[in-house]
């Protein structure tokens, strides 16, 4: 046989696929094509694969997964499912995460129930593309009660959605109750479990049908990948995969790799969150320049019984309100927005350990003003000015005295 030639070894030269070590963590699979040995294990993996299949962990071409997807995949259906029969398909972010699982038990004609505290790129996905595909959204109280939400069903109403807590104002919802209703309706339930994360909420017992997981918060845990999750119960596996396949979501095996390195250390680390953000909350509940904080782990938070009855823990991230009499122009009475934004930037910037960034989630602390008023319609906004904050795993001293250094010089910024 001829020596092949130089550009034919460039295309074969170290690739040996049966050198393989034990080590601690899973080898990173990058693959966009997968090779087969013959034609016919090529069309049985393009079957299984397939958007009307869904097979599990089917490997015919890396948008339909690889080792290291797979494993991630299991590890949700563990962590997230909890015993309960459940697949996860992966998306590129928690947006693509939610906007897929809505997109695969919606259509054209349809009515979905959304919840008015979920966080804001979902109310706006909710308003845009599925209003533009013939979708009608009713929005409702974030803590309406099943008998109210049963009112506002529709012969058309297909999807109940929920996050628990609200995004920035961190309303409890009682999931079970809601739950239970869109289950006896013939409804599919879906709940954003970002905040808790499944170290102290496990939706699958709540009885949800689908649970979405913003991967890029703690599970990640390093402000440095991007990825969404939706696990949902086996029966609603077939629909939800036929969506991921149509639009071609998926993920790469390094940010899978990052995913699952994160999840190794994420229960100690919302330990840490937990403390921190509580030792902030208390410390903030007292300091005059605040209103109320919204910290459901707070006796103090009117759903803190629903939280206590069905959180395990809290995690590093609540808002609290500053006192609207602070913003009142001198002799005039109301908020005065040009001096919100003179606080705020007095408040949120120059900070030692607090950054102002969108996302949260990370080991770092961030602080961010929160604009809710446009993102509420069921259950108008009326409280003062908002900030947002995360705590990271930094010590909680060197935190509370930064905040208490940012209260000072957004006093100072107001008294002209
Ligand atoms: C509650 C909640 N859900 C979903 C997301 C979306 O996640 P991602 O940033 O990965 O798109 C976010 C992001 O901030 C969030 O706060």
């Amino acid at each position: 046989m001829s020596k092949p030639a130089f550009s034919t070894l460039l295309s074969h030269v170290g690739r040996r696929f049966d050198e393989t070590i034990a080590t601690v963590n899973l080898p990173v699979y990058r693959a966009s094509t997968v090779l087969f040995d013959s034609l016919e294990a090529a069309a049985k993996a393009g079957h299984g694969a397939s958007a009307g299949v869904g097979e599990r962990h089917v490997a015919s071409y890396g948008t339909s997964g690889t080792p290291t997807t797979f494993a991630l995949m299991d590890a949700l259906v563990e962590l997230e499912g909890a015993g309960a029969a459940c697949r996860a398909a992966l998306m590129p972010s928690g947006l693509a995460a939610i906007s897929t699982a809505l997109l695969a038990f919606l259509k054209s004609g349809d009515h979905l129930l959304m919840s008015d505290s979920v966080y804001g790129p979902t109310r706006m996905f909710a308003l845009g593309m599925l209003e533009r595909l013939g979708v009608a959204t009713t929005f409702f109280a974030p803590t309406a009660t099943a008998a109210e939400v049963a009112a506002l069903i529709r012969p058309t109403t297909r999807v109940l959605y929920l996050e628990s807590p609200g995004s920035y104002t961190f309303e409890v919802q009682d999931v079970p109750a809601l739950a239970a209703l869109a289950r006896s309706r013939g409804i599919v339930s879906m709940v954003d479990n970002a905040w808790a994360s499944p170290v102290f909420a496990r939706p699958f017992e709540w009885g949800v049908d689908l649970s979405i997981l913003p991967l890029t918060k703690y599970w990640s845990g390093h402000s440095d990948v991007l990825m969404g999750a939706v696990v949902v119960r086996e029966e609603h596996w077939p629909t939800l995969w036929r969506a991921v396949r149509e639009l071609g979501m998926c993920v790469g095996g390094d940010d899978a790799f990052l995913i699952l390195r994160g999840l190794r250390t994420v229960e100690v680390r919302m330990h840490r969150h937990q403390e921190s953000a509580l030792a902030l909350a208390r410390a903030l509940a007292a300091r005059p320049e605040v209103g109320r904080v919204l910290h459901p782990a707070l006796a103090a938070h009117p759903n803190h019984d629903l939280w206590r009855r069905d959180f395990t823990g809290s995690s590093g991230l609540f808002s609290f309100e500053l006192d609207p009499a602070l913003f009142a122009a001198p002799g005039a009475a109301g908020i005065d927005p040009a001096r919100v934004a003179r606080g705020m930037v007095a408040l949120c910037e120059g900070r030692r350990h607090f950054r102002i960034g969108y996302s949260w989630g990370g080991y770092e602390s961030l602080i961010m003003p929160g604009s809710i008023a446009a993102l509420r319609s069921a259950a108008v906004w009326s409280g003062g000015p908002l900030v947002r904050l995360h705590c990271g795993l930094e010590d909680p001293a060197d935190l509370i005295a930064d905040l208490e250094d940012g209260l000072a010089a957004l006093t100072a910024s107001l008294v002209h």
